[in-house]
């Protein structure tokens, strides 16, 4: 029986076999936690950013989109609060100079714990070490490390360092001449693009609070610990909204905000079992309620999206450091009859990262299946049951063969159908070598062109899912998949 490690490790085989992921620079022995997207992992990735787009900025009359640079003026990083605080307690071992996350290395400990049937006192220890980061007890937390005899796994040692701060970012120079140049950093969350331009954005899309700026992007961070393959990356894109609401409603907002996204996430068809919520013990220096909606990976449960009520520290700081105003003048009537006046909102963000997201994609769709035949006999296929709709291809187009006008055919219902889907054309092989191909990549819909298709107009569509077979007439087969994607 394979291992939740064993499926993880099939997993990113698959992604880079067929073409989703591959590691950076492959050919230099690659780049620690850094990725690239292949064909169809770049489709899947753009259809996954464009479903999110579709869903916050379309379907919601008052949010808007922006797309703001990755270079930022360097105060902005100190208005909020990234250059003091975006840093996370490291361990070093001295043995074999290898460094940890604090909280990494005691969830390590408490996995293992809970491997061995010690459920208890796994809980315990992740109790304690939420009140020791909460309390940034740092020796606390070494005393913790020390008396549960945590040890490097390299070194096999427990000869740690104290504890210390990391700042997470990462910086670079702007400017030619080295003397002169400025150092500015790159941005480690695309949140403060939508805060400095709120007001460009409020007064000329004329918007009404509340009202919503959503903005996809690359996002940089300087991680110690680069695991788990696209789970935490060192650049990687996130789907960030900015909810700007009157100050004193931020909480019916921010509960208003964790359940519409986890029907986003439902929506795609994905078992709720697989998700749950984690509310923040520590919260990050901005917020006065956060939660996590963590996903059940093969590596267990862990964070996809942030719920953050950011309340005004962004702006209000931001004004403080510009010394530009940054509020905004709501008309309408309180219960007393008075306008509510000038006022710097408050906002509730939701963060989810695009590429935890698509891994989350991966692990719930791959499966591999053994099939029973009719004969009594088995066999077996490696399946992608992605969400139809975030498919990189929708419909696959097969002559039965190469002559007697077929290909001709395919053609036309291939021309027929591309402008509006990502379309597959394969004249090579056995259909049911083909049919596997598709099924890898999980494209949900093959249709066979063969000599009856010349009698009767009609066509074999094929379902990725059911594996399921049927006729039906040619000119009903762009209409299928236009209604499965909507
Ligand atoms: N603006 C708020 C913010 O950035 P966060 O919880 O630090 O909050 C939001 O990040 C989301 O970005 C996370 O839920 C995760 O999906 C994604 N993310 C964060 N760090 C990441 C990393 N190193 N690699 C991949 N995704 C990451």
């Amino acid at each position: 029986m394979s291992t939740q490690q064993d499926i993880f490790q099939s997993i990113i085989s698959h992604a880079k076999e067929y073409g989703f992921v591959f590691p950076s620079s492959e050919i230099y022995d690659g780049l620690s936690a850094v990725y690239d997207y292949g064909p169809y992992g770049s489709e899947l990735k753009k259809n996954i950013r464009d479903h999110w787009w579709k869903s916050m900025t379309q379907m919601h009359e008052n949010i808007v989109g922006i797309d703001a640079a990755i270079f930022m003026h360097p105060t902005v990083w100190k208005a909020s609060g990234h250059v003091d605080n975006f840093s996370d307690p490291m361990i070093d071992n001295r043995d074999s100079q290898k460094r940890y996350r604090v909280d990494h290395l005691l969830e390590s400990y408490a996995e293992k714990l809970a491997a061995e049937g010690k459920e208890e006192e796994r809980e315990a220890l992740l109790k304690q070490m939420d009140q020791l980061l909460v309390a940034e007890d740092f020796a606390g937390l070494k005393q913790l490390i020390e008396s549960n005899k945590i040890t490097c796994a390299v070194s096999g040692t427990s000869n740690w360092t104290d504890i210390r701060q990391f700042n997470l970012m990462f910086s670079t120079q702007v400017g030619s001449v080295a003397e002169e140049s400025d150092t500015i950093y790159l941005r480690p969350e695309t949140a403060q693009g939508i805060f400095v331009n709120f007001l460009n954005v409020q007064k000329t899309a004329r918007l009404k609070v509340p009202f919503g700026i959503a903005q996809t992007g690359k996002a940089f961070r300087n991680e110690i610990v680069a695991r788990q393959f696209i789970f935490r990356m060192r650049e990687f894109e996130q789907m960030e909204m900015q909810f700007f609401v009157r100050p004193g409603t931020q909480m019916e907002w921010y509960r208003y905000w964790k359940e519409a996204r986890l029907q986003w996430h439902l929506g795609l068809g994905i078992s709720p079992e697989k998700y749950r919520f984690h509310d923040h013990a520590k919260l990050a220096h901005y917020a006065d309620a956060a939660v996590d909606i963590e996903y059940e990976f093969p590596f267990g449960f862990k964070e996809v999206e942030g719920i953050h009520s950011r309340t005004d520290f962004d702006l209000k700081s931001h004004e403080k450091f510009s010394k530009k105003k940054l509020q905004y003048f709501d008309n309408d009537l309180d219960e007393n009859g008075k306008p509510f006046g000038n006022y710097i909102p408050y906002v509730v963000e939701t963060s989810i990262g695009l590429d935890r997201m698509f891994l989350l994609l991966l692990s719930n769709s791959y499966e591999e299946e053994t099939i029973n035949k009719e004969d009594g006999t088995t066999d077996s296929r490696t399946v992608m049951h992605l969400p139809v709709k975030l498919a990189p291809i929708k419909l696959a187009v097969f002559p039965l063969t190469k002559k007697d006008g077929l290909p001709e055919i395919a053609r036309e219902l291939m021309n027929e159908c591309k402008p509006y889907f990502k379309c597959f054309y394969e004249e090579k092989d056995a259909i049911g070598k083909r049919y596997r191909r598709q099924d890898a990549i999980g494209t949900p819909f093959c249709i066979t062109i063969d000599h009856q298709t010349k009698e009767d107009n009609t066509v074999t569509i094929r379902y990725r899912d059911s594996m399921l077979q049927e006729r039906i007439l040619l000119d009903k087969v762009k209409s299928l998949v236009e209604e499965a994607i909507m």
